[in-house]
């Protein structure tokens, strides 16, 4: 019987951090069914890769395509990257188990408006993603502010047990329903009042259930150690594995730390499964925050609601223009998005080739002036850090987007090249490769990538997407463990 696709000659980097090896690779249906010297098999389609790298489609650990996935299901920002799976759900928001009338909470605000979220059940938002068909995987979590916005009257304070006990109920629901976990988002002013104890309970649940902890620290900036601790203490309480979503030293006075935080991680990971994201620039992107309003870094406006004409520019900019003072010209364009280049790269070069960090995007879809991550991430680390500055070895680099990704949210048989795995690729060409999106002009697809496939289905190919979307809801499936994921670095 002819195979339904064969890629021939390929470099393989299997995801596991082993080095490349030549082979041919066989699909059938949705499986990777045999790799090897197979000259003699043939198949209804065949790509000639003699030249090109073979890698596992690329995981997005960190996003906010909760809503898009449903909505654009083309994901074209994330397929032309090589992209093939999405973690929805991060930084305590997510669409489900949501519903809204009026205003939408920051920074749910991110992911739609009100009409957006239109899922009360997780049950709801898988079979609209089912419906959807995206092109590519949907993992989800459950945003602890989502929880929060379903039974609190305001978010200025602590939930009270009664509330603490709703939230819980929805969230149990949920993890039985198959999201993988849930997240947090406490820096934020809507989370930001829940005490450890609001924490503790709902992450009881989740290590109960066997799911993943994701968490935006409630301090990036110079509380960063205590915040560390905190989330620690966290998942320890509640048995969950940890991932401390997008880990910097953020803020002026922060840079420098890098070596302290990632010294703090290691010695977690002796006794706790604890692992980080990480994405490969040294800006942040997310809703204008009065709290991060500082003239010791450039703030750029990305969208304004009351001042759309405002956007596209310097937040001093601004300021000069109505003669305000930064922070009272802040005020008068919130709700808005900012881009903060609060990193130094030496901090986050050490972040992005520590072994415990794994890549993900935190890409901003429904940001008309997105940050550059968004459509760049992956080809930027494979293409500028890996190949051109040699931070760390391709086939280390290849592992953070997918093999270490997969083991760290429990997505059975993705994120390798073995027989039995699950055939999503990312075919490369590695002189070509190079992530095209910048600051200024951030909606560019990366060059290089050849050809995607997601669940055996070529859904990409020099630069179009297939009329064809093959994407699928993972629901979380198996137990993660609590347990150390090794027991020295
Ligand atoms: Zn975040
Ligand atoms: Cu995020």
């Amino acid at each position: 019987m002819p195979h339904d696709l064969l890629i021939r000659r390929a470099s393989v980097i299997d995801g596991s951090g082993r080095e490349p090896f030549i082979a041919d690779i066989a699909i059938d249906d949705d499986r990777i069914v045999a790799i090897g010297d197979l000259d003699d098999e043939e198949a209804g389609t065949i790509i000639d890769a003699e030249g090109l790298i073979l890698a596992p489609g690329f995981i997005d650990v960190h996003t906010h395509d909760d809503t898009n996935v449903i909505r654009t299901p083309q994901m074209l920002p994330k397929l032309s990257q090589g992209v093939t799976t999405v973690v929805v759900g991060n930084c305590g928001i997510s669409a489900s188990p949501v519903r809204l009338s009026g205003e939408v909470p920051d920074p749910m605000n991110l992911l739609g408006r009100a009409e957006d979220f239109r899922y009360p059940t997780f049950a709801a938002y898988a079979e609209a993603i089912e419906q959807a068909q995206p092109s590519v995987n949907v993992a989800a979590l459950i945003g602890h502010t989502s929880l929060r916005s379903q039974v609190m009257d305001r978010f200025d304070r602590a939930a009270s047990d009664d509330e603490i006990a709703a939230m819980r109920k929805q969230l149990e629901t949920a993890l039985a329903e198959g999201a993988v976990g849930m997240s947090s988002g406490l820096a934020y002013r809507n989370a930001y009042h829940a005490p450890i104890a609001e924490m503790n309970a709902l992450v009881e649940a989740v290590g109960r259930a066997g799911g993943v902890y994701t968490t935006h620290l409630r301090d990036e900036f110079a509380g960063l150690p205590e915040a560390m601790d905190e989330a620690f203490a966290t998942a320890r309480h509640g048995q969950a594995p940890l991932v401390i979503s997008h880990l910097k030293c953020a803020g002026a006075g922060n840079w420098g730390n890098a070596p302290r935080a990632l010294a703090k991680l290691d010695d977690a990971a002796l006794s706790h499964g604890v692992h980080c994201d990480c994405y490969p620039y040294t800006a942040g992107s997310s809703t204008l925050d009065l709290g991060q309003v500082t003239d010791e870094i450039d703030i750029f406006i990305t969208w304004s609601d009351p001042h759309p004409e405002m956007a596209r520019q310097p937040l001093k900019a601004i300021a000069e223009q109505w003669e305000l003072s930064l922070m009272d010209a802040a005020r008068r364009l919130q709700p808005a998005g900012a881009v903060y280049h609060n990193m130094s790269e030496a901090d986050m070069r050490q972040v992005l080739s520590h072994p415990l960090s794994m890549v993900g995007s935190d890409g901003l879809p429904n940001d008309p002036h997105p940050h550059p991550r968004l459509w760049g991430a992956f080809p930027r680390v494979l293409a500028h850090y890996s190949r051109d500055l040699k931070l760390l070895p391709l086939t280390e680099a290849v592992r953070k987007m997918t093999g270490l990704s997969a083991a760290n949210f429990g997505l059975t048989d993705r994120g390798e090249i073995r027989v039995g795995a699950f055939a999503d690729l990312v075919l490369f060409d590695l002189d070509a490769l190079e992530d095209t999106a910048t600051y200024t002009a951030p909606i560019a697809k990366a060059s290089g990538i050849e050809l995607v496939v997601v669940n055996g289905v070529v859904s990409y190919r020099q630069g179009e997407a297939s009329e064809h979307r093959a994407g699928r809801l993972l629901r979380r499936q198996v137990r993660l463990s609590a347990r150390p994921s090794r027991t020295a670095s």
